[in-house]
């Protein structure tokens, strides 16, 4: 039993961003901007995450792991830092993608500095309440080496994802499968952690040894990821060599045979952004968020603003155009008189011409909606985790997304399509991908 230290700063925090390899069906926005980086109710995803954490009390730096450019998340550690200023917040940048756990692993001397007795870590891809501070309770309670978040998701969908069978009335995870291919539980894994620093790395490092004694057993990372990283030799040294683990596949279900990991389970909402149109639920989620959270960054409801809306402050629309719900408005963007949008994400310095109408879609930067456009998806079912939907025998994604500086005609009706960067469409168009 570990003793209850009640020290200053015994948390750290990490947030696995990925890199440019990652986020491929985030296209065609990722392909302007780092998926990490894009912006969800006016605030980059990975914004709601540090926010998140800096309301934890003893967390005082927070470290985010990924393979980007050290300079991409340069100015927004500037920004962040001003913002959360007891946070200590730096990238910590892998030579190449290591996996989930592998990062963790490649960096432990960064992360354990200090000696934090317990580690945060959150997939960046998520979009959720973080109920952070009750996944501590947990973990304090139950004197816990891990505690993951996890939440309901309908039978016919937890295969795709990993799936805790859990004991309910200790919360004790007794199995960990991730993507298992027969349904074993409901309640899966949210991506956010809580470990016992003590626990974790020594589990990485006994699946990193594993691996060299039986290779076979061991899931391989995607195509994406080292190619040549599971040469099993028998050699330790070697094995210390490759670092491709992720902690879903290899480090998660030999957790669960410890007495010690917990699942705290959530009822608020959760989703996962993985494709473009994912940011629409995304944006939804975190506005209504904010809405009863009575931000005063939302735009006051009135006759034309139905709540809740985000406005940029540099953003220019005519009082006659009618948003919302869940609508979020970038910098310097125009919205003509009459325009309607709602359920929609408008990205800076994009216009919307006159009567235009814009509904569960995406409009990407510096793009251009003509005067009586229809520019639309299909609205996604509630607590519905994916974006796709059938239409005429054909797989389309339900969210209509615009890339960089793409133009509709006047009058032209877009009805789920995903258009990529530089486009003109000057007829209507439904159910294609236009390249
Ligand atoms: P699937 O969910 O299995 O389809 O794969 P995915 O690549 O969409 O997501 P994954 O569950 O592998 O990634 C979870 C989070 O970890 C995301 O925020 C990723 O950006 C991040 N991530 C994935 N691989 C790496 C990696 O090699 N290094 C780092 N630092 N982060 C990673």
């Amino acid at each position: 039993m570990r003793e209850n230290h009640n020290t200053q700063a015994s948390t750290k925090a990490v947030i696995l961003v990925g890199g440019p390899s990652r986020g491929t069906r985030f296209r065609p926005l990722s392909l302007d901007v780092p998926k990490p980086l894009f912006e969800v109710a006016g605030h980059p995803i990975i914004h709601h995450c540090l926010k998140a954490v800096a309301k934890v009390p003893d967390v005082r730096e927070v470290i985010l792991v990924g393979y980007y450019d050290e300079s991409v998340f340069r100015d927004f550690i500037k920004d962040a830092s001003k913002e959360f200023p007891q946070l200590r917040i730096l990238y910590l940048r892998e030579y190449t993608a290591l996996g989930t756990a592998g990062g963790l692993y490649h960096f432990r001397d960064a992360i354990l500095k200090g000696k934090p007795e317990r580690l945060l870590v959150l997939n960046a891809d998520v979009c959720c309440s973080f109920p952070l501070g009750e996944m501590m309770r947990l973990f304090e309670e139950k004197d816990a080496e891990a505690v993951i978040l996890g939440t309901r998701v309908s039978n016919d969908t937890a295969t795709n994802f990993g799936c805790i069978v859990s004991d309910s009335h200790t919360k004790r995870v007794l199995h960990y499968v991730e993507k298992p291919e027969s349904h074993i539980s409901n309640l899966i894994n949210c991506g956010v952690y809580l470990f016992a620093t003590e626990c974790i790395f020594p589990a990485i490092r006994s699946a990193i040894k594993r691996r060299t004694t039986r290779p076979r057993l061991l899931s391989y990372p995607s195509s994406d990821n080292l190619e040549s990283s599971f040469v099993a030799t028998g050699d330790d040294e070697d094995a210390e060599k490759s670092e491709v683990l992720r902690l879903e596949q290899d480090i998660l279900s030999d957790l669960a045979d410890s007495n010690r990991f917990f699942v705290h389970e959530t009822k608020d909402f959760w989703r996962q952004i993985k494709s473009a149109g994912s940011a629409v639920p995304a944006n939804a989620l975190y506005l209504q968020k904010a809405f009863q959270a009575e931000s005063p960054e939302l735009t006051a409801p009135s006759a034309t603003i139905v709540p809740p809306v985000y406005i940029h402050p540099t953003a220019s629309i005519d009082p006659t155009a009618k948003l919302g719900p869940n609508v979020s408005i970038g910098p310097r963007v125009v919205v003509g008189a009459g325009a309607r949008v709602k359920d929609s994400i408008v990205l800076e310095d994009s216009e919307i011409r006159h009567d235009a109408c814009v509904m569960h879609s995406i409009i990407g930067w510096s793009s251009r909606v003509g005067a009586w456009a229809r520019v639309e998806g299909t609205p996604i079912p509630v607590g519905s985790h994916s974006t796709s939907i059938v239409k005429q025998g054909i797989k389309v994604q339900s969210i209509t997304i615009l890339g960089k500086e793409c133009g509709v005609g006047d009058e032209v009706r877009v009805q789920n399509c995903v258009c990529l960067p530089y486009k003109e469409l000057k007829r209507d168009v439904s159910n294609e991908v236009i390249m």
